[in-house]
């Protein structure tokens, strides 16, 4: 299958409050409840739950929501490959919507909800149904977009339990990938979706 052109997402949803666990890990990033970390000239405070962990951030206006998780929240899942909005390996679910996090404003984040790749997984490590599709069905080479890949095919499943196809190819059709020629990625979104049918819900 040859991938269409590639889409930019980046724009924000409605925000939300939700609450969570506490963050275990980042430099700058801080459980809410305790004292408020005291910001860098020029650096806003950027309040957001992370993989379900409340965070706390000094981001710059410059800053991209790309570098906030990648930097002090450490989560270096999340992947950048053009930084333009072209390629889809960094995609990040906002409010439960794929975007670049490459575009996406770090200062924009306040008050959101963001998954990534490390929050798709059960608390033992255990891999989401799409994960392990993507790796039964072959659907990872290098691994490079796959973070991307399977955020945004989480983020279908949850609209679409049983997409056709098409519906795949469109969700994912802001992620490039050098690697696998898309028939096995569309193959696990399938197999992703079929099981999880079978399940009753997101294993
Ligand atoms: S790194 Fe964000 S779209 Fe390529
Ligand atoms: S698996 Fe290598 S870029 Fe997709």
């Amino acid at each position: 299958m040859t991938p269409r052109k590639t889409g930019r997402r980046s724009a924000p949803g409605p925000r939300v409050s939700a609450r969570g666990r506490r963050p275990e890990s980042g430099a700058a990033a801080r459980a809410s409840g305790s004292r408020p970390a005291a910001s860098a000239p020029g650096t806003t405070p950027v309040r957001f739950v992370v993989n379900g962990a409340e965070a706390e951030v000094a981001a710059r206006p410059s800053d991209r929501l790309l570098d906030i998780l990648r930097g002090p929240l450490g989560l270096t899942g999340t992947k950048e490959g053009c930084g333009a909005g072209e390629c889809g390996a960094c995609t990040v679910l906002v409010d439960g919507r794929p975007v670049n996090a490459c575009l996406f404003p770090a200062l924009e984040a306040d008050g959101r909800a963001v998954t990534t790749i490390e929050g798709l997984g059960g608390p033992a490590g255990e891999l989401s149904d799409v994960q392990r599709a993507f790796v039964e069905c072959g659907a990872i080479q290098c691994g490079f977009c796959s973070p991307g890949m399977i955020l945004a095919a989480t983020a279908l499943l949850a609209e679409h339990p049983d997409p056709t196809d098409g519906q795949i190819r469109d969700a994912l059709v802001g992620n490039l990938c050098r690697c696998t020629g898309y028939v096995q990625i569309v193959e696990a979104v399938r197999a992703a979706a079929a099981r999880r049918r079978t399940a009753g819900g997101a294993r």
